[in-house]
Order: C-alpha cells, then structure tokens, then sequence
C-alpha cells in the first residue's frame, strides 16, 4: 500500500500545494548534509502551516528541528512580530537548518536553541518565557510526556499542542512492545489519560511516511 499512499500525496502536492522551492531546496540540503529524511510530508507540512494561521499563532515552539522543513512551515505561517524557538539536540542538523531556514528568506524569526530540549525547555521555563500559541512535538519519542508536561508550562488557555508520530503503523496499542519508542508513546498518552487541563485526539494518518499520526490537544481555560 506504501506505493499508493506516496502517489496519493503527490497527487495532492500537485493540486493543492504546488511546486515550493524553498522547501525543495531545504530536502536538497539536508539529503546533501546526511540528515535523516524524516521531516513531515508535505502535505502535512501545509496542515502544520494552517493550523497555526487558523490560531493567529504569534508565537510557535517546535521540539526537533531536523533540518527546518517543518519549521519553515510555521514560520511561515507568523504574522508581523512572529517568532518560531525551535529545540534540536544535534549540531550538525542546526546547522543544516539554520542554512535552510535562512535560505527561505525567514532568517530573522527564527531561533534554534541547540542541546536536549529538555534542558531548553526548563530553562524556558524557569527564565518566565512568553507563552506559545502552538507546540509542536517531533522529537524523541521516549520523552514525549516530559516534552508535553514541560509545553502546558510554556503555553497559556487556547494554545494547541500538536504532537508528530503517535501512532506508528498500529504498534501503540501493543503494550508488550520492546520499541522505547512505541513504550515512550504509551507513557504520553497514559500521561494524557489524565491530565485534565487537555482536550485531546489523536487522528491516524497514511501517505509518503507510511502509517502515523497526530495527537492534537487543546490547553482548556
Ligand atoms: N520537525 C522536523 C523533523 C524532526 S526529526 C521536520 O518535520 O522537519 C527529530 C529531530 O529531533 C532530529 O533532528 C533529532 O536530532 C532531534 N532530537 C532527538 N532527540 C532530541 C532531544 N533530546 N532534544 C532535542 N532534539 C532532539
Ligand atoms: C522517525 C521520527 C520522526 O519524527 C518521524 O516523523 C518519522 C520517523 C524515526 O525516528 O524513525
Ligand atoms: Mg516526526
């Protein structure tokens, strides 16, 4: 099926999107630069856009830069005055963003803060940050709770936190599961299980990146 849920989106990025240079040429560069292909598709990089235009996002964090594509996406997205912090633990992957973002034209709103998000996010914390209209959670799976419980401290009542790969092609639901990232999954959504302070979801998505999805949640007044 892999196969036809490729020519699906690229009949959809063909339609819908059009051809996106800046986005190409971010593909280009972090191929060249040995990254990992795992940004978010296309199509669902335009639904990451959207999601925080539909907020009036001002202010967006991002958890895992890789090599900014999606990044590009938001930033993209940010009226006068936006701003995207996004947390990456890998030099070499900022570095591939920081040229990529940089290329795009949208340089001068974006801050990549490089080491474990973790760490980034408590200094954030700690140092009062203005909160984030939207969150985006792309990092490594095993943290995804911390990553979350750290994003409510971050954020304020109508802020959405949108989380990358929760369901990985059906492997969530195996509790005897030996993936740290599947089990790191498991833990976020028994975390979400009850935290109250959430509406949540999570819809499950097929395209170029197989069988995933998203979980979105709502920080309730
Ligand atoms: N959001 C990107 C893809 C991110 S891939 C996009 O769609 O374009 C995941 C990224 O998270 C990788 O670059 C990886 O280096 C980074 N990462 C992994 N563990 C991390 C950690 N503990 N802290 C910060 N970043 C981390
Ligand atoms: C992986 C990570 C991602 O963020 C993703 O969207 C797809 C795959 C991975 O580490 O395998
Ligand atoms: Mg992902």
């Amino acid at each position: 099926m892999a196969e036809f849920w490729q020519a699906v989106d690229d009949y959809v990025s063909e339609r819908l999107l059009g051809p996106d240079p800046a986005l190409s040429a971010a593909l280009e560069a972090n191929a060249a630069g040995g990254l990992p292909p795992i940004d978010v598709s296309a199509p669902q990089g335009r639904m990451l856009n959207l999601f925080a235009r539909m907020l009036g996002a001002r202010r967006v964090l991002e958890v895992g830069t890789l090599g900014g594509y999606s990044t590009i996406c938001f930033a993209r997205a940010l009226g006068e005055g936006g701003k995207v912090v996004t947390l990456e633990i890998d030099p070499h992957h900022a570095k591939v963003a920081r040229g990529n973002i940089d290329a795009a034209g949208l340089g001068g709103i974006v801050e990549i803060r490089v080491g474990p998000a973790i760490d980034s996010l408590k200094a954030m914390i700690a140092g009062g940050e203005q909160p984030f209209d939207l969150v985006f959670i792309d990092a490594d799976k095993q943290s995804n709770a911390d990553y979350v419980r750290a994003a409510l401290s971050l954020t304020r009542p109508g802020s959405a936190i949108v989380v990358d790969n929760v369901i990985r092609d059906g492997k969530v639901i195996d509790a005897a599961s030996s993936d740290g990232m599947v089990q790191g999954t498991r833990r976020l959504y028994d975390y979400l299980h009850g935290e109250a302070r959430l509406d949540c979801t999570a819809v499950q998505t097929v395209g170029s990146k197989g069988w995933d999805g998203f979980m979105l949640a709502l920080v309730k007044g």
